[in-house]
């Protein structure tokens, strides 16, 4: 059965708009008092409310009343909202002055969310992965990236990536799911870094690939984490084993992004401390640079020098990279207005790097632009201006969401 879904004061597209590099707001596609044709989770066409009716008279039709602007359903390709336990503990030593990497050395961090998940029962995993999935959906976020990273054993690995599984299965969103497992080496890991990282790669990532829990796999390389010649050496055996890669770069320290872009990973995220050669680099490759404004926020650090990143060429992703410790805010669309106003990103730059943008950093070539035949994902606010969307930071809510077509 077809659904003709409008009129929508404003119809935002974003097709059209190039994969790489700057964009000014008259690229926008903007389709004035427009609507959707949308048959199973598929939308059959795109266009002028008064034409659609015309074209499809027998399409049912769900009428839109009052101001309405309808963009693409959001995309966050970075989060970890799989976790136990609490890290309010480690904010509040932040913000008296400790810094990041000092908890971590002392104990705290990301090994402190290692001992709250393996704890967790796979039950108490889902409350919390469903509740947080479920707040995003109802912002506006219809496909959400989500990580392990914090069993850092076989088992507990296992046990998370079963739990995205199900959550993806039972839920209205779409959950992408990928293998952090080389998070950092954890506390009880009787060995070196290398030893570890071999650990995952023969006693953890087979097990991923057989049961078809993740095809995307990620590691951390930084002070305090993994150094270059191991992630690099990972990178190469994850490619080898069939994973698409992604990395956490450049975050406290430089010299990763360049990394990510010889192992042809399909992104490079955070790049707070990219340096000027590999902002070059990334931005003559094809890996989507991913800025994480919402860990700049909570660790109280710059951000990601996006509007560089845009002007050499990259093409660039937002994303929450919403997690219990450097990122607890998880908003994707007041972060990304947050970074907007600071960097000075036009809103079709932002919006890209929240749908089609980011659909290119997860591979997904069936979503984040609204066209015929991609999936009918897709989000309303209540104005009949889209630069109000950025302008009200976070404070304007979509007023409905259609994820594969139906309104959740
Ligand atoms: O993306 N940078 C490393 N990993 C996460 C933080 C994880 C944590 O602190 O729990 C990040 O910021
Ligand atoms: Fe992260």
């Amino acid at each position: 059965m077809m659904t003709l879904i409008g009129p929508f004061s404003q119809l935002l597209t974003l097709d059209g708009i190039p994969l790489k590099g700057a964009v000014s707001d008259s690229q926008l596609q903007i389709i004035r008092d427009g609507a959707l044709v949308v048959e199973g989770d598929r939308i059959s066409a795109v266009g002028a409310y008064d034409e659609l009716k015309r074209d499809y008279p027998s399409a049912a039709v769900q009428t839109i009343e009052g101001d309405a602007v309808c963009l693409p359903g959001l995309i966050d390709v970075h989060t970890h909202i799989c976790w136990g336990g609490s890290r309010a503990g480690d904010y509040a030593s932040r913000i008296a002055g400790k810094t990041y990497l000092e908890i971590a050395e002392e104990g705290g961090g990301i090994n402190v969310s290692v001992r709250g998940t393996r704890k967790a029962s796979s039950g108490e995993l889902f409350e919390g992965l469903r509740k947080r999935a479920l707040r995003h959906l109802r912002e506006g976020v219809t496909t959400c990236e989500v990580k392990s990273g914090y069993g850092l054993d076989r088992e507990s690995e296992l046990k998370v990536l079963r739990v995205i599984g199900r959550a993806d299965g039972e839920l209205p969103i779409d959950l992408i799911p990928t293998a952090l497992s080389a998070h950092i080496r954890p506390f009880d890991f009787d060995g070196t870094d290398r030893e570890y990282i071999d650990y995952v790669l023969h006693e953890i990532l087979p097990d991923v690939k057989k049961e078809n829990l993740a095809d995307r796999a990620d590691i951390f390389i930084d002070r305090g984490a993994f150094s270059k010649d191991d992630g690099a050496y990972f990178l190469r055996q994850a490619s080898d084993m069939g994973f698409k890669l992604t990395v956490h770069a450049d975050q406290f320290s430089s010299g990763t992004s360049s990394i990510a872009v010889s192992a042809h990973a399909l992104s490079a995220d955070h790049l707070e401390s990219i340096s000027e050669e590999d902002i070059d680099l990334l931005a003559a490759s094809t890996t989507v640079a991913v800025a994480l404004p919402g860990c700049s926020i909570g660790l109280g650090m710059n951000y990601a020098p996006a509007r560089k990143l845009l002007d050499k060429g990259a093409s660039l992703a937002i994303s929450t990279d919403w997690n219990p410790g450097s990122a607890p805010m998880g908003d994707l669309l007041m972060q990304a207005s947050l970074i907007s106003a600071a960097e000075k990103l036009s809103s079709a730059e932002t919006f890209a790097a929240i749908t089609c943008r980011a659909a290119a950093a997860l591979d997904l070539g069936d979503r984040g632009i609204l066209k015929e035949g991609l999936l009918a994902d897709f989000i309303m606010f209540p104005t009949d201006d889209y630069r109000e969307i950025l302008y009200n930071q976070g404070k304007i809510k979509p007023s409905a969401i259609w994820k594969k077509g139906v309104k959740v």
